[in-house]
């Protein structure tokens, strides 16, 4: 497990980049009953970036959020948001703008009204009041619909006033758990490169929780990735996708087949086969093993000779053929490994008739796309 923030140059050239805007040391929650909801979390966060807390349901993506909210007191570690203590301020004092799932906008009242209630209850000057609601619902694209009433909003509207009634008091944190949740897939995708637009003009600090390992992909500048409670990888999402650290985050992002065996020189052997891999840390041959591999990094043709360059090449059958529009998706097994069904991307469509379901193939890949990790059970 990586503690903090990934190293790396690349990145944004915002402003107040290298500050720590918020720090978290051990942070823990027990509501009781047995299990951490979230157990003893670590990170930084640079000033200006997009982190996005990802996992499945249940991992404690709420629970850590609203412990860097004020919300929830941990029952033990320390956070800090700007510097500051994050208990030493209720939550309605701090300068942090949230958006939920449910987006708790005021129905009947205008979009305009809506973002001007925070400024309201932050006493603005009423003067500056209405130009600074009109520039952020410019920001989200929504400066001809200032008058109309939430209920008469579409809900890809609804949740551009709730971002702009989020930033509007121009917060040194945005916090969004789940906000795009219940959209469609379509409008959804729309969203999340909206969030990625409006945080980079801005450049405000933001972590964003989801399960969706496509939007966290999309988004951010970091992700984390969490599972009962705990971190399992901090890191940028290219190289969260390309190094994941265990079995887990190598099954929560893309597609991923597992064999399970044990450690050889050059890989694991699985059924009586020698699988080619790259071990992740030192692992001492015999030990139990997991392999992953992910389904754009396996090869398969009627002809060995075909896959000449791949490290491992092993004749198998299809087991079935998946049209996914523009790709496909084969399930294949190796002869001599009938309990590992293999998966594996081929992306030209038009190749479905290519293999009948029960054909022999071959099946390729490079030692180091196979990733071995120590078994942990
Ligand atoms: N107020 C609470 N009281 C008791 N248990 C809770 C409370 N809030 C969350 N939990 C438990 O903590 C764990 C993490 O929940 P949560 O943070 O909501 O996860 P996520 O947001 O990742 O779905 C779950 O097991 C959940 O049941
Ligand atoms: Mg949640």
């Amino acid at each position: 497990m990586k503690q903090g923030a990934p190293a790396g140059g690349s990145g944004s050239t915002d402003a107040g980049q290298g500050q720590v805007a918020v720090h978290a040391r051990d942070l823990t929650m027990d509501f009781g009953g047995g299990s951490l909801a979230v157990d003893r979390a670590s990170f930084d966060l640079e000033a200006g970036r997009f982190l996005t807390i990802l996992g499945p349901s249940g991992s404690g993506k709420t629970t850590l959020l609203r412990m860097i909210a004020g919300f929830q007191k941990p029952s033990s570690g320390q956070i800090t948001v700007g510097g500051h203590a994050v208990d030493a301020m209720p939550p309605h004092r701090r300068s942090v703008g949230m958006v939920f799932q449910r987006l708790a906008l005021f129905p009947h009242m205008s979009a305009a009204q809506n973002v001007a209630f925070p400024l309201k209850m932050r006493r603005f000057d009423p003067r500056g009041i209405p130009g600074r609601v009109r520039d952020f619902l410019d920001l989200v694209k929504l400066g001809d619909y200032g008058e109309r009433r939430i209920n008469e909003l579409s809900g890809g509207q609804q949740q551009r006033v709730a971002i702009a009634r989020a930033l509007v008091f121009e917060p040194e944190l945005l916090l969004l758990d789940e906000p795009l949740a219940a959209l469609d897939r379509k409008l959804r995708e729309e969203m999340q490169l909206e969030f990625r637009r409006i945080q980079h003009e801005l450049g405000v600090t933001t972590i964003n929780v989801t399960h969706d390992q496509r939007e966290a992909l999309v988004v951010s500048d970091d992700i984390i990735v969490m599972d009962g409670g705990r971190i399992q990888q901090h890191a940028r999402p290219t190289e969260l996708y390309r190094a994941p650290e265990n079995p887990f985050v190598a099954g929560f992002l893309g597609v991923s087949t597992f064999a399970d065996g044990e450690a050889t020189e050059r890989g694991l052997r699985a059924g009586g086969l020698e699988l080619s891999g790259l071990h992740a840390g030192a692992i001492a041959t015999g030990a139990p093993v997991r392999g992953a591999i992910r389904a754009e990094q396996i090869r398969i043709n009627a002809a060995p000779e075909a896959l000449a360059g791949c490290d491992t090449v092993l004749p198998g059958r299809i087991r079935d053929v998946i049209f996914e529009g523009e790709r496909l998706l084969y399930v294949a097994a190796l002869d001599g490994l009938p309990e590992v069904e293999f998966r594996i991307y081929h992306h030209d469509p038009d190749a479905f008739d290519l293999y009948d379901i029960g054909a022999p193939v071959s099946i390729g890949w490079n030692a180091r796309d196979m990733k071995i990790f120590k078994s942990t059970a």
